[in-house]
């Protein structure tokens, strides 16, 4: 395997795939700072491609854990040498980038990515969507996303387009539903938010089927990071415990820690998914999102972006290609 970027997501894959995961080594590494890559490469014994075409060319599988902007470009590389990638999420920051992926892999005629939404291998969302049919109908979906503080100085177009597309991908998946329309609503800003951003924010889904997807987007919350989810049905609701296995009872308080950042609630996660990944690519298959769901992920996020300024939207989907039906 080879592993394009060496941030946060990059090193916690490259060192899942190379310790916890079962048929993967990764050979090399690519990034764009060479200190970090040749650190790693180190811990991990793999070695630093000199380009990221040479690290695709070189490789049987690709991890793609670059900057957001880059995912679009080096996915197209990945398809045009035809190796099995699990692109980070978003697939891209615009829809015509996004677009671009889709119409690549359709040309194909195969399906190569695997997108980066791991929420959708995570225990607790795979017992809340499991649980679904002991409440009746979905009717409400009701979601909390916190971050400690803003990742990679989010903007507010960012935190829909990067943080919150979790909750656009991870709430279709649960419902099998598709989005009919979008607004988002954002309140007083809080202290550490800075001038001319908007957070916390509301965002407020319909779903074709109807049902009210809700989902507050806060990336200055302070106190860690923090995921929920609770589903409310025609006849109970189910909520998504909080990913925590012990309780602490200390200092006359009792409860759990809450991590500083998603590595630590979505550690399961994201070790199940890079195994289905693994286990999919070694017999010529894809595992979890596709390109697919990460293109209608990026167009729903674009329209909650654009019904900042313009108010409420329409999301308008392109019809589903053959290859992703
Ligand atoms: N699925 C998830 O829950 C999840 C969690 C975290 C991050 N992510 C995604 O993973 C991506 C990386 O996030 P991160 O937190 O690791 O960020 P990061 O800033 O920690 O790491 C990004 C790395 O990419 C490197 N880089 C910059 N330009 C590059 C280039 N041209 N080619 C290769 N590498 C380059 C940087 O030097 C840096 O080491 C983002 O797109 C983010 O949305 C997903």
């Amino acid at each position: 395997m080879g592993v394009i970027g060496a941030g946060n997501i990059g090193t916690s894959h490259a060192r899942s795939l190379s310790r916890e995961v079962a048929g993967a080594q990764v050979r090399w590494l690519y990034d764009a700072d060479v200190a970090r890559a040749n650190a790693l490469a180190d811990e991990i014994g793999a070695h630093v491609a000199p380009t990221v075409e040479q690290l695709i060319a070189s490789s049987d599988a690709v991890v793609i854990a670059s900057p957001d902007a880059l995912h679009a470009e080096q996915a197209l590389i990945c398809l045009d040498a035809q190796r099995p990638t699990l692109c980070e999420k978003p697939l891209a920051p615009t829809v015509s980038e996004a677009t671009s992926v889709v119409d690549a892999e359709i040309d194909l005629g195969r399906r190569l990515i695997s997108l980066g939404f791991m929420r959708r291998f995570d225990p607790g969302y795979v017992a809340l969507k499991e649980s679904l049919s002991s409440i009746g109908q979905p009717l409400i979906v009701h979601n909390v996303h916190r971050n400690e503080y803003a990742p990679y100085g989010l903007t507010t177009s960012g935190t829909l387009t990067n943080s919150a597309i979790h909750e656009i991908d991870i709430n279709r998946w649960l419902l099998s539903d598709d989005y009919a329309t979008v607004q988002v609503v954002a309140g007083k800003p809080g202290p550490r938010t800075p001038e001319g951003e908007l957070d916390p924010i509301l965002m407020l889904l319909t779903t074709r089927g109807g049902v009210i997807v809700e989902v507050e987007a806060f990336v200055n919350a302070a106190y860690g990071y923090e995921v929920r989810c609770e589903v409310v049905g025609s006849e109970g609701t189910v909520e998504m415990g909080d990913g925590s296995y012990l309780t602490r009872r200390a200092q006359r308080a009792v409860g759990h820690e809450v991590p500083e950042l998603w590595l630590g609630r979505f550690e399961d996660a994201y070790r199940r998914q890079l195994q289905a990944w693994v286990d999919a690519t070694r017999v010529g298959t894809t595992s979890g999102a596709t390109a697919w769901d990460g293109l209608l992920a990026t167009i729903t996020a674009n329209a909650a972006v654009t019904a900042i300024t313009y108010g409420p939207q329409s999301i308008e989907l392109p019809e589903r290609p053959s290859l992703y039906r």
